[in-house]
């Protein structure tokens, strides 16, 4: 039997095993997936389900046990507590006297909130002000940026801004900027919208978490793809979301299988035109199907295009924002890809019942993106720069992919290259110890992310993201070279 039945665990390579299972147990307890007064099974008996080390089981129950999460009981096992250290904490905060008390530092622990628990257990890898190394998939390529043309843009917009752009503006954002969007997405992504349906926000990121705060209450089910991207779980979680891994195979998210595990949700999360982390494109006949159980289902698709304006050989697909015709559909794009990740600018298009709404609550986030960058960023698109960038970004980007698979073709790896975005997927053979792999990759000067890091359920197969689009020609044959090394000493 297995007691991690919704959430099955799987380590990350961003803590040691044994923290992993650590706030793994913790993150079930304090969502109620183990339950209080539950017995736990044997150390013995869990390192042997989850095939880890009887001492790594040993220390996370002794971890859990000296914080009160689980309690011994003599000869007869360990059991989940009653009563969760976070219920103490806050039943005798209410039984202090009212007399003034001053903090004992020493002592005194942090409290969070469970849902921020939550998600501090699933927050990955801190930013790290660091130029990434080969094969990171997130990064774009910094080294074209046209950075003399952009600093141009800011001095001649910090030279010209009136004095009214430094009062508190419009949640929205930066009207020409919405403007600019709306114009360009009805082009390049057939996305059907007017200015007023677009709402400038801090990224990608940014938009999950307002949608999740806007439509997810605590307990409901959420859709993810299986692989998915753990920002978007995240801040899901942070909702106190119950969330639902649905497969992907090569026609991408399999709507069928998510209607059979829960037909009734608020929200399904998907990227449609470049899976992440798979890189599988949705069908049509998938698109209409999820679009079609949208409307009945009355859910809503969050459809992340994240990477969509890099496609290399054929026409693409319509978003399911242009193929929605019942308002069911919240698109999100952001400029991390196109321009640069520190940038933090994406935009919502929101459908029209949304729109009020979801601007009141931003304004109690953070009221608006910062004027200055949305404002050269609009001079950026409607002077022009921004499709020359693009152009010369996609030329770039097919050549370093073209380099990539040459590179690559004898590493023991089957490489699935779709011809969009700017990463690939590497499969390994069977029997090969991924995290292994991860854990030396920094030996190497390698950045080593795996699919195993994104899987929700079980995991089907081990691989490996190969980004390209952030390195030059030189610097991918040579990450080649030490990645052929690495794989040779597992
Ligand atoms: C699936 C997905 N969505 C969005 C983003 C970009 O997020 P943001 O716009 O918050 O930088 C990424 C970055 O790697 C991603 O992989």
């Amino acid at each position: 039997m297995t007691i991690f039945k919704s959430n099955p665990f799987h380590p990350t390579q961003h803590s040691t095993l044994y923290q992993a299972l650590y706030s793994h147990m913790r993150t079930a307890i304090l969502s109620g997936e183990l339950k209080g007064g539950m017995k736990l099974p044997s150390t013995r008996a869990l390192a042997d389900e989850l095939k880890i080390s009887r001492n790594t089981v040993l220390n996370a129950y002794r971890q859990l046990l000296a914080e009160g999460y689980l309690e011994g009981k003599g000869g007869s096992g360990t059991f989940i507590a009653r009563v969760l250290p976070e219920t103490l904490l806050s039943a005798s905060r209410q039984n202090k006297p009212k007399a003034p008390q001053f903090p004992q530092a020493e002592s005194s622990q942090p409290v969070f909130s469970d849902n921020a628990k939550m998600q501090i257990a699933v927050s990955q890898s801190p930013a790290s002000g660091k130029l990434p190394r080969p094969f990171l998939a997130e990064a774009p390529a910094l080294d074209a940026f046209p950075y003399k043309l952009w600093s141009r843009l800011v001095v001649r917009q910090a030279r010209r801004m009136p004095i009214t752009n430094f009062t508190y503006q419009d949640s929205a954002g930066y009207r020409p900027l919405r403007e600019a969007i709306a114009a360009h997405v009805a082009v390049s992504r057939q996305v059907h919208c007017i200015p007023e349906q677009v709402m400038i926000v801090s990224g990608s990121q940014g938009a999950l978490d307002l949608a999740a705060r806007m439509l997810v209450n605590a307990g409901d089910s959420v859709w993810m793809e299986d692989p998915g991207y753990p920002g978007a779980r995240g801040a899901f979680i942070g909702s106190g979301a119950h969330i639902i891994p649905v497969p992907v195979d090569h026609e991408g998210l399999v709507v069928d299988i998510g209607i059979s595990r829960a037909p009734q949700v608020r929200l399904v999360y998907i990227t449609p035109s470049h899976q992440f982390p798979l890189g599988v494109t949705m069908s049509l006949s998938r698109r209409l199907a999820l679009l079609d159980w949208a409307k009945h289902a009355n859910a809503y698709i969050l459809e992340d295009d994240y990477d969509s304006e890099f496609r290399y050989a054929g026409h693409p697909l319509a978003t399911l924002q242009g193929l929605d015709n019942a308002d069911r559909v919240i698109y999100i794009g952001t400029f991390s890809k196109v321009l640069f990740p520190s940038i933090r600018i994406g935009y919502m298009i929101l459908p029209p019942a949304l729109v009020d709404s979801f601007l009141k609550v931003r304004r109690l986030i953070d009221i608006h993106s910062p004027m200055l960058e949305q404002a050269v960023l609009a001079d950026f698109i409607t002077d022009g720069h921004y499709i020359r960038h693009l152009r010369r970004m996609r030329t770039l980007y097919a050549e370093r992919r073209t380099v990539l698979l040459e590179a690559a073709k004898d590493l023991p790896l089957e490489i699935y290259s779709p011809e969009a975005g700017i990463h690939c997927v590497g499969w390994l053979a069977d029997g090969v110890d991924d995290l292994a792999l991860a854990n030396q990759a920094a030996d190497y000067d390698l950045d080593i992310t795996l699919i195993s890091n994104f899987n929700i359920g079980p995991l089907t197969r081990r691989g490996l993201l190969l980004g390209y689009g952030g390195y030059s020609v030189q610097e991918i044959k040579d990450g080649v070279q030490r990645l052929a090394n690495l794989l040779r000493s597992t």
